[in-house]
């Protein structure tokens, strides 16, 4: 095999709770995340040289995660090969949905496949976690509880699709300044992760509407109404609304597939991104 194209899908939290603060500044949370259709699509091929393109030309640079994940696993296992890698983008980036962290991921599996390394999913985990919290959740298929940094993940069986509007009110957010601001407010009540994992394998959307909850809000919503605005518009449509990781993005649960698509063609002529989904 010569190349290797692989589909990186975005994220959503369906809770975020923070318990704490490590010495070093990142946070200690307890998540349920998964991944939705939503997807970038790395392309990897076996080349003389190591090179990066990208369609989007902000993001066609050296400190991409992507091109910087291979570099790193290269020199880790001081490899001799090199990879053409190249980033179609369709994930909104700084938009909490993980678009970067995923790319990572699939840029590590890839590579794993494609040069026949026999890496385990321990030792993807480990390494990729140094170059981002969210990356190892990404590396696994399937829902999961993450806790931890994003390093402590357990997979969650027996959890049926749902469909889900997602949107991004085209604003960016910096997942550092997230937590900082965050850490200004006074302390939050913590979120019952096993009702939400029970919700969620009861398949009921009203259930898990009324649980959804992520401790990013307070801290990014004020400076960005423009997130409660979408969340308020989401929930006359009759879904229900969550903003996913620190931001921007919302998602909507939706009752039904039905319901799902009249959101969305309503939602889409007000918002920049807006996509149906359903998550995988
Ligand atoms: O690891 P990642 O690059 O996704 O995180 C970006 C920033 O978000 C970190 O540098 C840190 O400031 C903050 N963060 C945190 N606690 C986490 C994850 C991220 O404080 N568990």
């Amino acid at each position: 095999m010569e190349s290797l194209t692989i589909k990186a899908p975005a994220k959503i939290n369906w809770m975020l709770d923070i318990l704490g603060r490590r010495e070093d500044g990142y946070h200690l949370l307890r998540m349920i995340m998964q991944k939705i259709t939503l997807y970038d699509r790395i392309t990897l091929g076996k080349s003389p040289r190591d090179s990066f393109t990208c369609q989007d030309m902000a993001l066609e640079n050296q400190a991409n995660l992507a091109f910087k994940a291979w570099l790193n696993l290269k020199s880790e296992l001081a490899l001799k090969d090199c990879l053409a890698i190249s980033l179609e983008k369709q994930i909104p980036t700084a938009a909490g949905l993980a678009g970067g962290s995923a790319d990572a991921a699939a840029v590590l599996n890839g590579a794993n496949q494609l040069l026949e390394l026999n890496l385990s999913l321990e030792y993807l985990q480990k390494t990729a976690l140094k170059l981002g919290a969210d990356i190892p959740f990404c590396l696994l298929e399937g829902p999961a509880l993450v806790e931890g940094i994003g390093e402590k993940i357990t997979p969650l069986e027996n959890i049926p699709p749902f469909d889900l509007v997602i949107a991004n009110p085209g604003i960016q957010v910096s997942t550092p300044w997230a937590f900082k601001a965050y850490d200004k407010l006074p302390p939050q009540g913590h979120i019952d992760q096993l009702a939400f994992i029970s919700a969620l394998r009861l398949g009921d959307p009203h259930k898990i509407g009324a649980l959804l909850e992520n401790h990013l809000e307070q801290a990014v919503i004020p400076v960005h109404p423009q997130i409660a605005q979408l969340k308020a518009q989401m929930q006359n449509l009759g879904l229900s609304p969550l903003m996913s990781g620190s931001g921007a993005s919302v998602f909507g649960l939706a009752p039904n597939e039905a319901a799902a698509i009249k959101a969305w063609e309503k939602l889409k002529a007000d918002w920049p991104f807006v996509q149906k989904v359903k998550t995988i």
